[in-house]
């Protein structure tokens, strides 16, 4: 899958962004290694510390069904001004999951977007040595 269209589904998916108190909605769309997309929204609360991002959200909801490889992840912030990245919680998460190469992009639109990887948002990653299964 190209990644244009794979950032077409985070914007898609932010639509489903419950985010009454910021007025941020954010999509994340994960390529799996099966092929198949899952995707998440940002997900809010009126207790406001319990957000829980796009990112989060798609990679819990895939993990939770079984799916723990992913090659490519796409994230979209389609009010902001600038590509807004994951945050540092997410980067962590994605980590877990994501190899160091593998493609990341983001940005409100395709044409203002970065593109990088798992390793240039989130660099000095550390301790994956500690997986035991
Ligand atoms: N948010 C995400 O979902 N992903 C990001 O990469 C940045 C921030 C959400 C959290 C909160 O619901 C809103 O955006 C404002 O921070």
């Amino acid at each position: 899958m190209e990644m244009k269209e794979l950032f077409d589904l985070a914007l898609k998916a932010a639509e489903g962004s419950y985010s009454p108190y910021s007025g941020f909605p954010v999509g994340a769309a994960l390529l799996c290694k099966d092929g198949s997309v899952v995707t998440g929204a940002n997900i809010e609360n009126r207790s406001y510390g319990l957000a829980n991002c796009a990112e989060r959200t798609a990679i819990f909801a895939a993990v939770a069904n079984g799916k723990r490889e992913f090659t490519a992840l796409a994230v979209a912030t389609p009010k902001s001004d600038y590509p807004v990245a994951p945050c540092g919680a997410c980067r962590q998460v994605i980590s877990e999951f994501a190899a160091p190469d593998m493609p990341v992009v983001f940005g409100p639109s395709w044409d203002n977007r970065v593109d990088t990887t798992c390793a240039g948002i989130y660099p000095y990653d550390s301790l994956h040595e500690l997986a035991k299964n």
